[in-house]
């Protein structure tokens, strides 16, 4: 274990950093052995890539949408993280389907994940509205050390010393790691152009048939604008302990193309080259820009 020598909030444990403040490096052995049922539905991401948004569709998808009660619950519990079981809930016994979350890397989740028992959505973003929404929500997390300064802070993204670790190894590993699950990949950018379809997409492979209206429902409660009202789809209600939600916010602006407001042009060109180095040999098309 490698504890980040900046930022004692953080360890790196097996290539990747973790908050200090939820788990640990026996935590997340243990969650190899982790039972999967077929029914499991796993949403992996990278951090700040569209997970709350995702939350909020799988959970809108299966229970909302059809207004089953759990308007009342607050998205990280509907679709809790496996590797930071803040609650302790228990986990065995979670209603069928059960939702989970996870930023880990494909080669620490579940081992049954890799025999395609369960369902994996991953959702990848462009990295360098990533890097600027990863920036500002620094900010927001109060037991990680800011940088301050963007240039220092693209550096620290650039090399992966940041939770969930290299933008490029997560995104490369489950690319390349497809055949390995049941997966269905996608990117916050044809969500933000096309939500309708990204709502069909999802509640396709998940087996979940939608009436029209439902369908409807599902993509007006997932729209920024109204994730943005509702405190209970963009995690205001969590404890001012962990989040300071008056640095900033979860729904910040919802964009694509973000990054020209605080790249310079030498940034951006120093960029372009380590994406490109890194990215070498793997056919996703991002959309920088909408
Ligand atoms: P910005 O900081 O660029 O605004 P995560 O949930 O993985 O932490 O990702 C957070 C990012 O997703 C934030 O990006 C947030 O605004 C964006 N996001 C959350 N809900 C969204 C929605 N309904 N539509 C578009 N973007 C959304």
């Amino acid at each position: 274990v490698d504890v980040n020598e900046t930022d004692p909030f953080m360890f790196k444990y097996r290539g990747v950093y973790f908050q200090t403040e939820y788990t640990s490096p026996q935590k997340i052995d243990s969650i190899q052995d982790f039972k999967v049922k077929d029914s499991d539905v796993f949403l992996v991401t990278f951090p700040k890539t569209g997970t709350i948004w995702t939350q909020q569709i799988l959970s809108l998808i299966f229970n909302e949408g059809h207004r089953n009660g759990t308007e009342t619950v607050a998205t990280n519990y509907r679709v809790p993280w496996i590797e930071y079981n803040i609650k302790n809930v228990d986990y065995d016994n979670r209603p069928s389907p059960r939702l989970f979350s996870s930023h880990l890397p494909y080669y620490l989740v579940p081992k049954d994940l890799r025999n395609r028992k369960g369902k994996i959505i991953y959702v990848a973003r462009n990295p360098k509205d990533t890097a600027v929404s990863f920036y500002h929500f620094l900010k927001v997390l109060v037991k990680i050390k800011e940088v301050n300064e963007w240039e220092s802070f693209l550096d620290h993204y650039l090399s992966g010393k940041v939770i969930g670790g290299s933008w490029f190894d997560h995104v490369k590993g489950w690319y390349t790691h497809q055949e390995d699950f049941n997966i269905l990949f996608l990117t916050y950018e044809e969500m933000k152009k096309d939500l309708r379809s990204a709502v069909l997409k999802i509640s396709k492979f998940v087996e979940k048939e939608l009436e029209e209206r439902e369908v409807d429902t599902i993509v007006e409660k997932a729209t920024f604008q109204n994730m943005k009202k509702d405190p209970l789809a963009n995690y205001t209600h969590v404890s001012t302990d962990h989040l300071d939600m008056g640095k900033g916010s979860f729904l910040r602006k919802g964009t694509v193309g973000d990054w020209k407001n605080l790249m310079t042009v030498a940034q951006n060109e120093k960029f372009d080259t380590f994406y490109h180095e890194q990215m070498r040999g793997i056919p996703i098309n991002f959309t920088w820009d909408i």
